[in-house]
């Protein structure tokens, strides 16, 4: 029993434990996780949406997108990029196992009559033949997986991408790891 308890109280190895669909596919908690998402109080789980237009002017200007761009955006969540993105003309695919959260962005899409699709799927596991200007994973997500997951995923960015194409990732940095 002490070595069971000693078990217990050990300290997991970083990204040993994958816990993400916990966290965004349980109907409780992907249902407060899209409320802290909406919300404008806090820049934990997406940014303000001042922010979000801002960006959305920034990166459409810096990768030149305009109506005959595709642009795959992986953890999508409710659309806040996804959606705006669409509304610029900009063919957009956003995926992302929440169905919560893509059911928000869905309802969002369908009322402005957006041509954006979305993909419940884990990003991890997403397969597609089509091929994209620009990737996307806004939020730092790609600073959540382990480094296996990031090979994983830069392996499929290069299949995604056109020959010109371009991928955005934010990221935390060291900097922001030793400040807290
Ligand atoms: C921090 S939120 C960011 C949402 C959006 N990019 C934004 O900035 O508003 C992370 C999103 O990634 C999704 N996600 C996390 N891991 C995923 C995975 N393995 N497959 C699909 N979606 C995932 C979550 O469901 C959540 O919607």
């Amino acid at each position: 029993m002490f070595d069971e308890l000693t078990n217990i109280n050990s300290k997991p190895k970083p990204f040993e434990f994958y816990t993400a669909e916990d966290l965004w596919t349980n109907e409780h908690t992907s249902k407060k996780m899209l409320e802290f998402l909406l919300g404008d109080a806090s820049d934990v789980s997406s940014r303000s949406s001042d922010f979000i237009d801002r960006s959305i002017s920034w990166i459409v200007d810096q990768f030149n997108l305009n109506p005959s761009s595709s642009l795959i955006d992986f953890g999508c969540g409710p659309g806040l990029y996804t959606n705006k993105f669409a509304e610029k003309g900009i063919n957009v695919i956003g995926v992302d196992f929440s169905k919560s959260s893509l059911d928000y962005a869905w309802q969002i899409a369908l009322n402005k009559n957006l041509n954006v699709e979305y993909i419940l799927e884990n990003y991890l596991e997403f397969k597609t033949k089509l091929q994209f200007d620009l990737v996307t994973m806004i939020m730092c997500d790609f600073s959540a997986l382990s480094p296996t997951q990031r090979k994983v995923m830069l392996g499929k960015y290069r299949n995604l991408l056109k020959p010109n194409g371009k991928i955005l990732l934010d990221i935390y940095s060291l900097n922001f790891c030793n400040a807290k």
